[in-house]
């Protein structure tokens, strides 16, 4: 009897070790949470989901996932694609104008059928809440729960003919098999097994982390380095209306992101023929023809510019500014100079408003090992 009850005991011991020794084993799910540093001046409302909290471990994944040319579900050399194909950091996470694989910045996809539109740069796109897109498809409270954040970017990019044509169950299924995936899943998700979602909302981690603040013109605003007097005359044109008349839709004064997130038509035409302009979305007539005013941050080197890239150099768009604007019945109010055809720059003007956005240009951002291609991916 007393044998029997020492081996009793000996057996709930031993399944009590045992079974803490399991618990212990089981790496408790614990993301470290990311936190984005909001620089000096800027706004500090975030466009962030709540159900993507952003983490250290799932940026460091969308990292991966971004450049991972396997995004394509293909192995095949000839058949990689990921976001960084068209999204270079060194043109702000634009293809620019000397893209090696498309000819005058006009991207295509995996199948050669170029996108509708030129490109947007993936650059503070963690304070935009009125719409991703050239003409805001994506928007928090869109009816539609597919079309509300760069989350869903990535499964359109990812779909989409004119860019990685893929396959969103081949491409979750090839990283499933890539080693190390699977546990940069797990520490970042909580599951080693990889479902689409879960990529969308790394790579979209990833890009809220793309923040440009360091521009010769963020320096002049923290009192480190002075503006020419060109420079600070093509501020003045900027920021004043019978000037450039140009921060209305762009900011720059009291707005550091540069553009307002909202869309206009700016008047570059008389006639809309686009399918995909902001008419599309809100079936306003008078959003005909309106696109987003985009950021001039790094607008040097993002050519070529506009929704439909029409003009190759800055110094295009600002001819078009001055004398080029034309009239139709959804033009913006805020054109004030239509009249007169445009804004009526003199040469040294211009000279000096593009000066003035030549300061908005940010190496260090484009520059930043962070958001660079990783050394090595999971697997090598
Ligand atoms: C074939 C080239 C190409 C690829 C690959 C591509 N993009 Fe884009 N991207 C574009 C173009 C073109 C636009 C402008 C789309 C539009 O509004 O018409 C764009 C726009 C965007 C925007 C909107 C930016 C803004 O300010 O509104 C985001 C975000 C974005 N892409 C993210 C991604 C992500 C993430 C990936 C990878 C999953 C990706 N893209 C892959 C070409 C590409
Ligand atoms: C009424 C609002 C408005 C005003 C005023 C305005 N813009 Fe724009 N800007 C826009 C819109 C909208 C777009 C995009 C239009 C398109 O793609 O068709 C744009 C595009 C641009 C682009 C190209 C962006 C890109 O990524 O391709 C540049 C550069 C630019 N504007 C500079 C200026 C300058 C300089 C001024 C002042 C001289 C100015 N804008 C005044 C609304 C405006």
């Amino acid at each position: 009897m007393k044998n029997l009850t020492a081996k009793l005991l000996l057996l709930i011991i031993l399944m009590w070790t045992t079974s803490c020794t399991n618990k212990s084993t089981v790496t408790p799910y614990e993301p470290t949470p990311y936190e984005i540093e909001i620089p000096f001046g800027f706004p500090t409302k975030l466009n962030i989901p709540e159900n993507n909290p952003m983490t250290i471990e799932g940026v460091e994944l969308g990292r991966y996932l971004f450049y991972d040319g396997r995004f394509s579900g293909r192995t095949h050399p000839d058949s990689l694609m990921s976001c960084a194909t068209c999204h270079r950091q060194e043109r702000s996470f634009e293809a620019g104008v000397d893209h090696p694989g498309f000819p005058g910045g006009f991207p295509h996809g995996i199948t050669g059928i170029p996108t509708p539109h030129a490109m947007l740069p993936m650059i503070n796109l963690v304070w935009n809440t009125t719409g991703y897109g050239w003409n805001g498809l994506l928007y928090p409270t869109n009816p539609n729960p597919d079309a509300r954040n760069i989350e869903d970017f990535v499964r359109m990019a990812a779909l989409a003919p004119h860019e990685v044509n893929g396959d969103t169950t081949r491409i979750k299924n090839l990283f499933q098999t890539i080693p190390g995936y699977p546990e940069l899943f797990e520490k970042a998700f909580g599951s080693k097994l990889i479902t689409f979602t879960n990529i969308g909302k790394a790579i979209a981690q990833f890009a809220r982390t793309l923040i440009s603040a360091n521009s010769k013109f963020d320096q002049y605003m923290h009192g480190e380095v002075q503006l020419s007097q060109s420079e600070l005359n093509g501020y003045m044109l900027f920021t004043t209306e019978d000037g450039g008349d140009c921060f209305h839709c762009h900011g720059g004064f009291g707005n550091p992101l540069f553009t307002t997130h909202l869309f206009y038509n700016n008047g570059k035409d008389t006639v809309f023929n686009d399918i995909r302009d902001r008419f599309a979305i809100t079936g306003d007539p008078m959003d005909h023809g309106a696109y987003k005013a985009a950021t001039l941050r790094n607008i040097e080197v993002t050519g070529p510019y506009m929704h439909d890239g029409r003009f190759a150099t800055i110094e295009e768009v600002i001819d078009f500014y001055s004398t080029g604007v034309l009239s139709s019945p959804s033009i913006s109010p805020l054109m004030h100079h239509v009249n007169n055809g445009g804004v009526r720059l003199t040469p040294q003007e211009k000279a000096d408003l593009l000066s003035f956005i030549h300061t908005l240009r940010d190496d260090e951002f484009m520059t930043n090992p962070k958001f660079g291609k990783p050394e090595k991916f999971p697997d090598e």
